[in-house]
């Protein structure tokens, strides 16, 4: 199975796909953990990607095509994967569909006035990409992993806003886009996290 999640920052696309993944037997392909993962590593993508990131802006669509297509590559896509994060603009979308077919786009929709208290009551894992909320885990270390979790430099209020900004100029185009080809699913992402899930695997039945 191949699937698209959307949906604006912090509507929990990470949360939701990483359990969707691990149900499907499917790879979690998250290109905001594969950027993070190269600004770790200090490389040159990394380096280049880091400015654009805590300015809440997208990364050229080239280097996310590129990134992607060598990705779904990889042996632990056979099965299936689940973009979470991609494609992000109509450019990313377009290119997508000249590299594979998609089965169903899933749309989670979440009231923007949520949005900023779920993204700066966040907390990562490093090691894992495990999101947490304040509010539900008072410790500092994972529960997966035990990796010590840190606060995201693009989860500031002053960037935030401007992530919304561009979700709502170049994102969320695509769900008209999708929408027209008939492979759009919209689930209420303002929901507790297991209703969520419940939801998503329902649409994934039909
Ligand atoms: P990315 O990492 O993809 O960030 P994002 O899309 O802004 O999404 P978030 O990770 O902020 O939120 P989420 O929807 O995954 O929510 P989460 O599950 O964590 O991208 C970061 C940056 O990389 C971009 O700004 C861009 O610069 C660049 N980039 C990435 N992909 C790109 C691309 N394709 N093209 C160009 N540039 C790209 O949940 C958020 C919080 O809410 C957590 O604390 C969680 O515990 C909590 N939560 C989750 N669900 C619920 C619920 N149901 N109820 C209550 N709390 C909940």
């Amino acid at each position: 199975m191949k699937l698209i999640f959307l949906g604006p920052p912090g509507a929990g696309k990470g949360t939701q796909a990483a359990r969707i993944a691990a149900a499907q037997g499917i790879a979690h392909i998250s290109t905001g953990d594969m950027l993070r993962a190269e600004i770790r590593a200090g490389s040159d993508l990394g380096k280049a990607a880091k400015a654009v990131i805590d300015r809440g802006e997208l990364v050229s669509d080239d280097i996310i095509v590129a990134m992607v297509e060598k990705r779904i590559a990889m042996e632990d896509c056979k099965q299936g994967f689940l973009f979470d994060g991609f494609p992000r603009t109509v450019a990313q979308a377009d290119a997508l569909s000249g590299i594979t077919p998609i089965d169903l786009v899933v749309n989670i929709d979440v009231p923007s006035q949520r949005l900023i208290g779920r993204i700066s009551g966040r907390r990562m894992c490093p090691d894992c990409g495990a999101a947490y909320h304040i509010s539900t885990h008072a410790s500092d270390s994972c529960d997966s992993c035990g990796g010590k979790l840190y606060q995201r430099d693009d989860d500031k209020a002053e960037t935030v806003a401007n992530r919304v900004r561009v979700y709502e100029e170049q994102t969320q185009p695509l769900i008209d886009y999708y929408q027209s080809r008939g492979q759009l699913a919209t689930v209420n992402g303002d929901d507790d996290i297991d209703a969520v899930t419940a939801a998503i695997q329902e649409v994934l039945k039909v």
